[in-house]
């Protein structure tokens, strides 16, 4: 037998407890999809069979976060769990100051609350739905600084995160650094296809910013999984941790928000994180309003142990290998297929490429939504619409177009088996053979605010 060349990416784990799936006909899921007007977000669970809509949130906690979750102190005020998470933050991020927030959008709620101004400008590295829609709920203009190979399906860049540095330097010398209250900086990027951004670009970010007294924040809800690429394809890191890469991300950074339901394997937590005092006593003064004492944040002291030890457990490069070999896997195959998706393949989804798949649709015809659909319908496979939906209305009302027009398949951690990735692989490749029948849809009912996930939907 010849010696296999790669390893697989076999969980570092075996499973104690199991959760039953609900088979349903296509009859039906077409009167689900009906009912729900064409929306994966209107669906019933129940009526769903692998559920790849999101990774936030739908993570398997481990039997240790589950021993913490029996440890909560449910004190008013010092639990002592907020100072277990308050350690583990410290020691694997490396901030000084800590506010916990019920999720990741609690945390960007007041940040743009304390540093937006109205009329002030903050560049980002692409958007991201509820970070733009609080920065601009705050009087801000989000200005898309990624580099161009993020919008191209195809390119092939390994740091498809990356800044455009010549963008920054263009926008900062056009409004003048006084109305950039800070740069904001995803890694990775979730619009993009979940790509990473490489450490020699963030650094080389946090010296131009530096240089005009501009603020660096992280959006560092998938920062681990970024670390995890940018020590596979980063010269000089190969043998460096994730908890190494992973403080020196956050070293060029003022601080972070973070949605605790991706990297951290909850189901629910979030935080705000800081080195400056004087943000930080603003924040810890603001939270009391929006979500709850500065020392819980809108959590429960378990939701607080589960995410204290959801850090740890984040950066084990056995995890991380499972996790994100998980997601390749899939997305391997359905290169194999011939089938269009954004690569190179990201950390926390495979996204298709709805364009290429239904080249006949007009993008008012809403490709990546109906492609969504089509695949619910085929298999009970729920998937989310990352396209013309998702991205809004400009100020003006009009339409944003973004290039990418996508569908993620987005894999919760520690949830799926091997098997459940190659049902979903036959799906995607059964609705490709079917791609030429297909027509689109049209908008019947939009919410003002993150339209995505109301939005109603009928067949043309
Ligand atoms: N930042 C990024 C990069 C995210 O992906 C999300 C959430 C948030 C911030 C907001 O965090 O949901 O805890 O309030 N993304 C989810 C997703 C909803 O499906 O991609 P939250």
């Amino acid at each position: 037998m010849r010696p296999p060349t790669k390893r697989s990416w076999a969980e570092p784990f075996k499973i104690k407890m199991v959760e039953p799936l609900r088979m349903t006909t296509r009859a039906e899921r077409e009167a689900a999809l009906t009912e729900a007007g064409y929306n994966t977000f209107l669906l019933r669970s129940d009526d769903v069979y692998i559920d790849l809509l999101t990774d936030s949130g739908t993570s398997a906690m481990s039997d240790n976060q589950w021993a913490g979750m029996m440890l909560g102190d449910e004190a008013y005020a010092g639990s002592r769990n907020f100072y277990n998470l308050e350690a583990a933050m410290q020691q694997h991020y490396g901030y000084k100051y800590l506010v916990p927030t019920h999720q990741g959008r609690g945390a960007e709620h007041l940040l743009s609350t304390i540093l937006i101004k109205p009329g002030d400008t903050v560049p980002g590295n692409m958007y991201f739905t509820t970070t733009r829609a609080h920065q601009e709920r705050a009087g801000g203009a989000f200005v898309d600084i990624i580099i161009d190979e993020a919008h191209d399906p195809a390119s092939l860049h390994p740091f498809k995160g990356n800044v455009d540095l010549g963008k920054l330097e263009a926008i900062i010398a056009k409004v003048g650094p006084k109305k950039i209250p800070y740069v904001s900086i995803a890694a990775t990027v979730n619009m993009a296809g979940g790509q990473p951004i490489s450490m020699a670009n963030l650094r080389q970010v946090r010296e131009l910013t530096k240089r005009h007294g501009i603020r660096l924040f992280l959006d560092a809800t998938r920062a681990v999984e970024n670390a995890w690429f940018v020590k596979q394809r980063e010269p000089g890191y190969a043998d460096k941790t994730l908890k190494q890469i992973l403080l020196e991300t956050c070293g060029y950074s003022d601080g972070c928000t973070m949605s605790g339901k991706k990297d951290l394997l909850v189901n629910i937590g979030g935080f705000l994180a800081l080195n400056d005092w004087d943000v930080f006593e603003e924040a810890r003064n603001l939270v009391v309003l929006f979500e709850g004492l500065h020392t819980y944040g809108g959590l429960a002291g378990r939701d607080l142990e589960a995410m204290a030890r959801g850090i740890v457990e984040a950066v084990q490069e056995d995890h991380m290998r499972a996790r994100i070999g998980q997601v390749e896997y899939v997305g391997e195959h359905l290169k194999a297929l011939g089938i269009p998706i954004v690569q190179p393949v990201g950390g926390h989804a495979v996204f298709l490429d709805a364009k290429a798949f239904f080249p006949q649709l007009d993008q008012l015809q809403f490709p990546a939504q109906t492609l969504a659909a089509e695949l619910y319908l085929d298999s009970g496979i729920r998937s989310m619409e990352r396209g013309i939906v998702s991205a809004g209305r400009d100020s003006k009302g009009e339409h944003h177009r973004p290039k990418l027009e996508l569908v993620r398949l987005t894999f919760p951690r520690r949830v799926y088996t091997q098997a459940h990735c190659d049902v979903t692989v036959e799906s995607v490749n059964a609705v490709w053979e079917n791609r030429q029948n297909v027509r689109g849809l049209k908008m019947v009912y939009e919410p003002k605010h993150l339209r995505f996930f109301q939005a109603r939907f009928e067949r043309l």
